[in-house]
């Protein structure tokens, strides 16, 4: 179903269009899973706007094949300091390379995803963009630079591209197709979607470090009962939240607002109360809002900090959107504060659960983001709102991200190393539920690390029911601060490197989870040395054999 033809030339609704027109690729990067879901979205709305689109990631695509494209979408995001999802890795590589080929019959167009607090905002799209220019291949538009609140942004976006692309795309008798936006074919279990949650019940949301920890972890139990919803282990959840009733308060008092007045959203008039709730960014401080904050104010120091970007990035990181009102006090109409702040944008986590053990629940390892700050205790948006701002038995939206890039070895005889320490340990208490229920006989392989034995070891009794069973072959634990000197899960790996080493010998999967900005990369780092050490390898043999485990999806991560 490719599209609907005019009523007076029925047979173009069942004609391939493949044979005669041309055809649209779609390749993907994620980490996470939001490029891929734009993508997914992306591909579903060109079909239905009559179009022959196919969509791949980029791991599994045939760099070779670009030279045979005509029309390309990339959709790309990027993480950390400018860096290519894994997925996306070797291909970003490839089209760098000197192997890369001249492309001039290429036309394409990239979207980026990033995060506009961050210094290298959609770098790799940016990347990509550059990239494909200096191979003489043309833009049908404009690269887009998505920030974390994409939605409106790819709309438009999709829509221009899309009526472009039926002009360039179309056979020479194919001009009667209708676009048919609303046309969507999913498979069954993606019902729920970002844009169409379930409306789930939280069951319970439990403390589970101990009283003298000083971080607040909570298990979190969701029931999906009624929604036909399946996840698979190593997928992640994403949760709607709404932002708290006394930070809403704070901002309009700060601002003298009446919550009562009445505003615009999307096409939907609402009080501003309601807005700020449930519609809007008000726990994460970004640039765009600065910015037009400091200009309708015309606040000196403020404006003289958003000429600064590093300096921007630093105030941003501490404060949230009430902070910087209190800060520089001003008076907004309600309509221009609601046209500064950027759209709320639903949290993900990884799933804590396989259907296999809980069947129509979902559980979650949430870290709860709390701290004083200015004399006033801050609150996580979706953290806070599953911790405190929801009672058990209250109704939480939610839609499950499927992540094909975290994924337990299709052969249940693969031995797994999984790397999760804090709340990365998640997926991992997925991974033995499963493999538990499977009764996989691959050996298993838990490095576990987070500060005190005694307040922070999460589901220990779990872990060590599944040790005394068997299952849970050897377990790795680094408690950072027991004792004088740092121990963190790199340098367990390191001490093991051997036995790490022949496990990855013999076909072994390495998983690593949590933390991207110093544990993944040090991990990496020791998985590097141990290959090298261990495998007798040069620092480039290594490399390359870790690629190649990468390339192989031996090599998983889930990292943020
Ligand atoms: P720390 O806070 O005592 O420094 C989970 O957050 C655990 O990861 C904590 O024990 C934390 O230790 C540790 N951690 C901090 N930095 C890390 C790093 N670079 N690599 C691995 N673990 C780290």
């Amino acid at each position: 179903l490719a599209g609907l033809a005019h009523s007076h030339q029925p047979q173009a609704a069942s004609l391939p269009l493949s044979q005669a027109a041309g055809k649209l690729t779609i390749l993907y990067g994620s980490q996470t899973g939001n490029a891929k879901s734009v993508a997914e979205e992306y591909r579903d709305y060109a079909q239905g706007a009559g179009l022959v689109a196919e969509l791949f990631n980029m791991a599994d695509y045939k760099a070779k094949k670009l030279k045979d494209e005509t029309h390309l979408v990339i959709i790309v995001s990027t993480h950390g300091e400018g860096e290519a999802p894994d997925d996306a890795v070797e291909l970003h590589e490839f089209i760098a390379s000197k192997k890369a080929p001249k492309l001039p019959a290429l036309k394409y167009a990239v979207v980026g995803l990033g995060d506009s607090s961050y210094e290298f905002f959609c770098q790799t799209g940016k990347d990509f963009d550059q990239r494909l220019a200096t191979l003489g291949a043309s833009r049908m538009a404009e690269r887009l630079d998505c920030d974390v609140d994409f939605d409106a942004d790819i709309q438009s976006w999709r829509e221009k591209l899309t009526e472009q692309l039926k002009e360039e795309l179309k056979s020479p008798s194919e001009g009667q197709v209708v676009a048919m936006p609303g046309v969507s074919l999913k498979p069954a279990g993606t019902l729920y979607t970002r844009k169409n949650p379930f409306t789930a019940t939280l069951l319970t949301s439990q403390k589970i470090t101990g009283r003298d920890s000083f971080k607040d972890v909570r298990h979190v139990e969701i029931s999906l009962e009624g929604s036909g919803i399946e996840y698979r282990p190593g997928d992640a959840l994403g949760v709607w939240f709404k932002n708290s009733p006394s930070l809403v308060q704070s901002l309009l008092e700060a601002l003298a607002l009446d919550g009562k007045a009445e505003v615009n959203i999307g096409d939907e008039n609402m009080s501003l109360h309601k807005a700020l709730e449930e519609k809007l960014e008000l726990t994460q401080s970004y640039p765009s809002f600065v910015r037009a904050y400091a200009d309708a104010t015309q606040n000196a120091k403020l404006l003289q900090i958003t000429t600064d970007s590093a300096a921007l990035r630093d105030y941003l990181a501490t404060r949230q959107i009430v902070d910087i009102v209190r800060e520089y006090p001003g008076r907004l109409g309600a309509g221009q504060l609601v046209g500064m702040l950027r759209a709320i944008s639903p949290r993900l986590y990884s799933i804590a659960s396989s259907q296999a053990e809980v069947e129509d629940e979902v559980h979650l390892t949430v870290a709860l983001v709390e701290y004083e700050a200015f004399g006033v205790q801050h609150q996580g948006g979706a953290s806070g709102y599953l911790t405190h701002g929801l009672e058990e038995g209250q109704e939480v939206r939610v839609f499950v991200e499927t992540n094909e890039n975290f994924k337990l070895p299709a052969d249940a005889d693969t031995p797994v190393i999984m790397v999760g320490p804090g709340t990365g340990v998640a997926p991992f208490r997925a991974f033995m539920q499963e493999r538990e229920a499977q009764e996989a006989s691959g050996d298993n392989w838990l490095f576990f690390g987070n500060p005190h034995f005694t307040q922070d070891f999460l589901y220990q009794v779990e872990w060590q029911r599944w040790v005394k069973e068997g299952l849970l072959g050897r377990v790795s634990l680094a408690f950072s601060r027991d004792q004088a000197d740092k121990i963190y899960v790199q340098h367990r790996l390191l001490e093991q490197g051997q036995e790490i080493f022949a496990w990855l010998q013999r076909g072994g999967h390495f998983y690593v989870c949590g933390d991207a900005q110093y544990m993944a990369k040090d991990v990496h780092q020791a998985l590097l040395s141990i290959v090298s050490e261990h495998g007798s390898m040069s620092a480039e043999q290594a490399e390359e054999y870790v690629n190649e485990l990468r390339k192989a999806k031996r090599y998983q991560r889930d990292v943020y």
